[in-house]
């Protein structure tokens, strides 16, 4: 080597090329949280207007930080992502808060505050490109145009993040148009973070519980294996150890459909549907990154929609995960692989019967209605030994018989096989199987129905159970008891 040269990056070029990472909206903000927590805040604000101008402020009451330290935080690549990191911080290349922001907005300001000193400064991309210098102009807080009721909420301590000439979301000139896109932004938002932080919303993270507001309103969690419903089960329990980190899998199978409450089954089908929805959900120190993914081990399959594994793993082994800069991919290591396709084989399983439970419950007994023939071809034929109809088909004449019979193969060779699967996929509790009645008429129909069911031998259980597979009475299951014996009586 004869000598060298310091070549020094164009920060003009640095800055604009970092903005197309590939953030959206709603990973820049996640990103930013994780900043908040990382600074133990227990109440993050999210406050986004679009008027005068579209400006979005994030506001936690962490430990906040002195002047020194805000601007090595604006500095770019501040941490090296080897550097050993606390335990509760969820940084890791040193590039978050900058490349978020920038992602989204020309402007950012942060105002930070530590025991009660107040301190701001802002990276101005107009002013980085124009001087072609890393130039971070340090503002004095008072002469911030920023509602003082925000500056109080930090007084003591605290953090605000400003983006301001947000260009990467465009807002119509109309009013309305400008609200309502808001609107969908909020919503999409909301559920992003009620996802990704649910544990710490919940109060289950290894940190204190946290509260995040969006608008003034605050943020649900949204717990992707249903666990306030008893009846999700946990199938089986991994433990792995990667460079003497544990990684902890936990494979669950969510509720039948019909054992959600209502508010369960409009989330579940409102974030992704159930069948999207399954696969792995990878949390790094309690914050998820990936989720709905099987990492093609295994497709996503109707039979397998009810199946998720929660895996935990801690930011010792980030490089093991190669996580990228937005902190939104992750693959996992080898080991890690071969413990999901371990569990897989146990949940998928369980899933399928969670599945075909009711299918095969009312088609394998010999008093239901219709009969499932599988071979080569699988076919649904209406069964012609269920009593009801044998009684029926005896009371017709010879040419009603022949009558009745093409009527029955029309009916069953014309079932809207494609339109039921797609139904079932996507909105199964709004399948209606026949109209609602009032209980007194339904008895009265299971009554006819016992009648016509009247065969040899015919026990009080097969008659309960006949009735169960019919889905006239399968509200009234708490009743069929005491129908069955009232009509033996
Ligand atoms: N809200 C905040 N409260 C306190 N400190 C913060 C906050 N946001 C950022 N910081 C400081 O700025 C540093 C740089 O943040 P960032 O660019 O997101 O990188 P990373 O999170 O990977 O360290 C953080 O490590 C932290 O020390
Ligand atoms: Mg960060």
């Amino acid at each position: 080597m004869n000598s060298t040269k310091i070549l020094i990056p164009s920060a003009a070029s640095i800055l604009q090329s970092m903005r197309d990472i590939g953030y959206t909206l709603d990973t820049a903000v996640a990103d930013i949280i994780d900043n908040s927590i990382a600074a133990a805040a227990t109440k993050i604000d999210l406050i986004f207007s679009i008027t005068p101008s579209p400006r979005f402020l994030i506001i936690d009451n962490g430990q906040g930080m002195d002047s020194d330290e805000l601007y090595q935080a604006l500095r770019f690549a501040t941490k090296s992502p080897i550097e050993i990191r606390e335990e509760k911080d969820l940084g890791r290349f040193g590039l978050g808060l900058k490349t978020a922001s920038f992602s989204q907005a020309r402007k950012l300001t942060v105002v930070s505050c530590k025991e009660g000193k107040m301190s701001a400064a802002q990276w101005d991309l107009d002013y980085v490109v124009q001087s072609d210098q890393w130039l971070l102009k340090i503002i004095d807080p008072s002469e911030l145009s920023i509602d003082s009721m925000y500056l109080d909420q930090i007084a003591v301590h605290g953090t605000i993040v400003i983006w301001d000439d947000i260009d990467r979301i465009e807002f119509s000139e109309n009013h309305t148009q400008a609200q309502n896109y808001l609107g969908y932004l909020l919503t999409k938002l909301r559920e992003h973070l009620g996802l990704v932080f649910h544990k710490f919303i919940e109060g289950t993270a290894k940190t204190e519980k946290i509260k995040i507001c969006l608008n003034h309103h605050e943020i649900e969690a949204f717990n992707p294996f249903c666990l306030s419903n008893q009846f999700t089960q946990l199938i089986g329990t991994e433990k792995i150890l990667v460079d003497d980190s544990e990684v902890l899998l936990q494979a669950y199978t969510l509720p039948h459909y019909s054992k959600m409450n209502s508010a369960e089954y409009e989330l579940f089908k409102k974030r992704s549907d159930l069948l999207n929805g399954q696969g792995a959900y990878v949390y790094r120190n309690d914050r998820l990154m990936v989720w709905g993914d099987w990492f093609r081990l295994i497709p996503k399959t109707e039979n397998s929609k009810y199946a998720r594994v929660e895996i935990n793993f801690d930011k010792q082994i980030d490089h093991q995960w190669t996580i990228d800069i937005k902190k939104s991919k992750a693959s996992p290591p080898y080991a890690v692989l071969e413990a999901l396709r371990r569990i897989i084989g146990k949940i998928t399983t369980a899933s399928v019967r969670m599945s075909t439970k009711r299918v095969s419950k009312s088609l394998t007994t010999n008093q239901s209605p219709w009969n499932r023939f599988s071979g080569e071809e699988i076919s649904y034929k209406l069964n012609t030994n269920f009593p009801l109809y044998q009684n029926f088909f005896n009371t017709l004449s010879s040419d009603q018989r022949i009558h009745f019979q093409s009527l029955v193969e029309i009916i069953q060779s014309s079932l809207p096989m494609q339109s039921i699967y797609s139904d079932m996929a996507v909105n199964p509790k709004q399948i209606a199987m026949f109209d609602q009645v009032d209980r007194q008429k339904t008895k009265q129909k299971f009554l006819r129905f016992a009648e016509f069911m009247q065969e040899e031998n015919m026990t009080k259980d097969k008659l309960k159970d006949a009735a169960v597979t019919c889905g006239l009475f399968s509200q009234y299951t708490n009743d069929l008891d005491q129908w069955v014996e009232e009509y033996y009586a």
